[in-house]
């Protein structure tokens, strides 16, 4: 096998929030490397700081502290107004709500043109419609759907001109902050499945934040799992889903149903006391306990993870 390619680098990125007297850390030294061409599931609870973690690669805050190095470079660092244009053009996102993240008083074309247009990269008016319709089609939509309005939509084909915007401007990496939580079920799938075959057909990268953890393994090469700004566990999905080294993730992974009643009537759900970790004075950082596959603990617990490993075996 090859060796794999970090397209994206996240070294000990800490985004805190300042309010008053209280600070938020939102953020608090988190690291992973993200492959080219592969999806990284980010997966926690509410406030876990998912969001803050894709807006922070995406440079829309000013890191506290950490580098987000994108193809080997410091984006933080980049100087040229052309290098910082070219990273914004490379990473894009996907929103969770396909109602909000549209513009109501724009058309389609409009708004899927809109980075086409900032990036400079259609010469008139015929190509501009022409990369529109395109677009559309690519994401499943009718070309003659550019002239319309969001609201003439349903969520999903919402969500589709979403991509098709994110698309546009032909990234290697996009942050898709839970891009079908606000959908139907009966269409969740369908908005997934057109984002795993985007993927294969164009390279992408992804970053795939949600709060479901079964779909986030459907969907994901390896898996992160965020608890209260902190990056408690990474590996392959198999991996982290089959065999959780964390209490936490157990925890998360116990409150996933299971369609079988009577599997389900006699499961443990697990619960996860952050606190034992929170004030015990240890310094914790991540720990390769098997290959690929890592846990945030102290030197002194090391020992006790390699066992639950091994009780896998
Ligand atoms: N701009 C901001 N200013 C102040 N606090 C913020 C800001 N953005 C997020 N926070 C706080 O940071 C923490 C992490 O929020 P974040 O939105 O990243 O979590 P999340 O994991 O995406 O949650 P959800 O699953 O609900 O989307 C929360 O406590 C939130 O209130
Ligand atoms: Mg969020």
């Amino acid at each position: 096998m090859t060796e794999k390619k970090a397209l994206l680098q996240v070294k000990h990125l800490k985004q805190y929030f300042k309010n008053g007297r209280h600070t938020t850390k939102a953020v608090d030294d988190v690291s992973f490397d993200i492959y080219e061409g592969e999806t990284f599931g980010l997966v926690g609870e509410s406030g876990s700081g998912k969001t803050t973690t894709g807006r922070s690669i995406l440079q829309l805050y000013h890191p506290t502290s950490g580098e987000i190095l994108f193809d080997g470079q410091d984006v933080a660092k980049l100087k040229s107004r052309s290098d910082q244009l070219a990273f914004r053009r490379q990473a894009q996102m996907i929103f969770q709500d396909p109602y909000a993240s549209l513009n109501p008083r724009m058309t389609v074309e409009d708004i899927i043109a809109e980075g086409l247009d900032i990036h400079g990269l259609v010469k008139d008016k015929d190509e501009r419609r022409k990369r529109v319709e395109e677009l559309l089609e690519t994401v499943g939509l009718n070309k003659n759907h550019a002239s319309r309005f969001p609201h003439e939509f349903s969520g999903g084909q919402r969500q589709r001109i979403g991509i098709a915007r994110a698309l546009a401007v032909k990234p290697k990496f996009i942050v898709a902050d839970e891009p079908i939580s606000a959908l139907d079920v009966s269409i969740q799938a369908q908005v997934v499945n057109l984002m795993i075959e985007l993927q294969k057909k164009r390279g992408l990268t992804y970053l795939f934040i949600a709060h479901d953890l079964s779909m986030v393994k459907f969907i994901s090469d390896r898996i992160g799992v965020m608890h209260f700004g902190k990056l408690l566990e990474v590996g392959p999905a198999d991996e982290v889903y089959d065999h959780p080294l964390h209490d936490y993730t157990k925890s998360l992974i116990s409150a996933v149903p299971i369609p079988d009643p009577e599997i389900e009537r006699s499961r443990k759900r697990l619960t996860y006391d952050a606190n034992k970790e929170e004030f015990d004075g240890k310094k914790r950082t991540m720990h390769e306990i098997r290959p690929g596959h890592f846990v945030r603990c102290a030197d002194d617990e090391v020992a006790h993870y390699e066992a639950v490993a091994q009780s896998y075996e």
